[in-house]
């Protein structure tokens, strides 16, 4: 089975197409541009330009996702008048998109791919639209289904995959109860799934969440954005030089003993802004000691809870997914609890743990294997939970 993932729910606009067998799945393209650098500006992602752009890179990604697959034959394809105006309607929002989707689609034979995945939230629903209707769009034209998927199941599913050759990967065997770990920039949740593709959040963030607290936090400590990266960077140099120094600016564990499953992040970045107004003037030195108790305090806290959340549960597999999943101590640190507790971690590799379309069309795969089909009536919703 063919499936077009396409994924547009925050700064990354990415198109992937893969073809998904039993237990292998092999990457077919898989297109990606991301608008890290130009939101850097706004210290965050601006929905609007977001949305902007991702309407002004789906076509390109598109035509290099198919032209990898070696999926991209000339030929000129007619669609008729009403065809064109139902399509055109789809997208009336998204600017040029309908002319630069309708030149491509007119001036190629309709690839062989048998359903399109689409992410449809969580995220900035501005965003989420310009995708929606992307894939639509494309259903439509090219008459395949199309089904809506969840952002943070792809963050999960994708960290079953296994890399067994250049764009092989095998789909690997979850022992449940398993337990995932979501962390990226919106969300910070505990999910349990006692079975395939069946989600029960057991906990969650009361404000911030982890990614959102390493940027603000960043941008407190004047480092770039996104901060995730930065702050883990310049963390693991002040461990290298400095392996047994004493926090000399001590932060809080926040809700690390709470008897419940939940997170809150923004107390540790008021305790860096305060520390940070104490100290009056921050050298390079005092911001990488900083950087490093923040990721210290923030790691423990999520080290403790899934550690709570795995004993009362029974869980057999660990998956962590989400952009902070890329941090080097959370790997770490969870490699060490899930080898202490005798259970399996599961955790994508780096370049698929931030968001990615591949995640997306392997969440439709799965799905399309268990049958359930989908009306394609379904909106963006950026409050979406599983
Ligand atoms: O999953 P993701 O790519 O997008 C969302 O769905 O939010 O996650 C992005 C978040 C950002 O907050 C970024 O700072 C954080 O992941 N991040 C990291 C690292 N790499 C990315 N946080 C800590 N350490 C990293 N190495
Ligand atoms: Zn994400």
């Amino acid at each position: 089975m063919r499936i077009l993932g396409i994924e547009t729910s925050c700064d990354e606009t990415a198109v992937a197409l893969i073809e998904a067998n039993a237990d292998t799945v092999r990457v077919l393209g898989n297109a990606l541009y991301s608008q890290a650098a130009l939101h850097a500006e706004y210290g965050g992602v601006f929905p609007n330009l977001a949305k902007r752009e991702h309407a002004k890179n789906l076509v390109p990604l598109l035509a290099q996702c198919l032209s990898d697959a070696q999926s991209m034959r000339k030929q000129k394809t007619a669609f008729s008048a009403e065809e064109k105006e139902q399509v055109k309607e789809i997208l009336s929002r998204e600017g040029n998109l309908y002319e630069e989707l309708i030149a491509l689609v007119e001036s190629i034979e309709k690839p062989a791919i048998d359903c399109i995945a689409v992410t449809n939230g969580p995220g900035l629903e501005p965003a989420l639209w310009v995708g929606v209707s992307f894939a639509k769009t494309l259903a439509k034209l090219w008459n395949i289904p199309v089904m809506p998927i969840n952002h943070m199941e792809g963050h999960i599913l994708v960290a079953a995959l296994d890399k067994v050759g250049a764009d092989l990967f095998k789909f690997k065997n979850i022992a449940y109860p398993a337990l995932a770990l979501l962390i990226s920039g919106g969300h910070t949740q505990l999910v349990l799934a006692k079975s395939p593709l069946a989600y029960e959040i057991v906990g969650d963030t009361k404000d911030d969440a982890v990614g959102e607290a390493f940027d603000k936090v960043a941008r407190i400590l004047g480092l770039a954005y996104p901060g995730g990266p930065e702050i883990s960077r310049l963390a693991e140099k002040e461990r290298k030089e400095f392996p047994d120094k004493a926090a000399a600016y001590p932060l809080p564990r926040p809700m690390i003993h709470s008897k419940d499953l939940h997170f809150s992040f923004s107390g540790i970045k008021t305790a860096v802004l305060y520390t940070v107004k104490k100290i009056g003037a921050l050298t390079p030195a005092l911001v990488q000691e900083i950087a490093c108790e923040f990721e210290n305090a923030v790691v423990e806290v999520l080290v403790k809870k899934t550690k709570d959340a795995i004993l009362g549960h029974d869980v057999k597999t660990l998956i962590i997914g989400g952009g902070v999943s890329a941090n080097k101590k959370v790997r770490a640190d969870f490699a060490e609890l899930c080898n202490k507790l005798g259970i399996d971690l599961m955790i994508p590799e780096v370049s698929a743990s931030t968001d990615n379309a591949l995640m997306i069309a392997l969440a439709g795969s799965m799905h399309a294997a268990s049958g359930k089909t989908y009306g394609s009536d379904f909106k963006a919703e950026g409050n979406l939970t599983l």
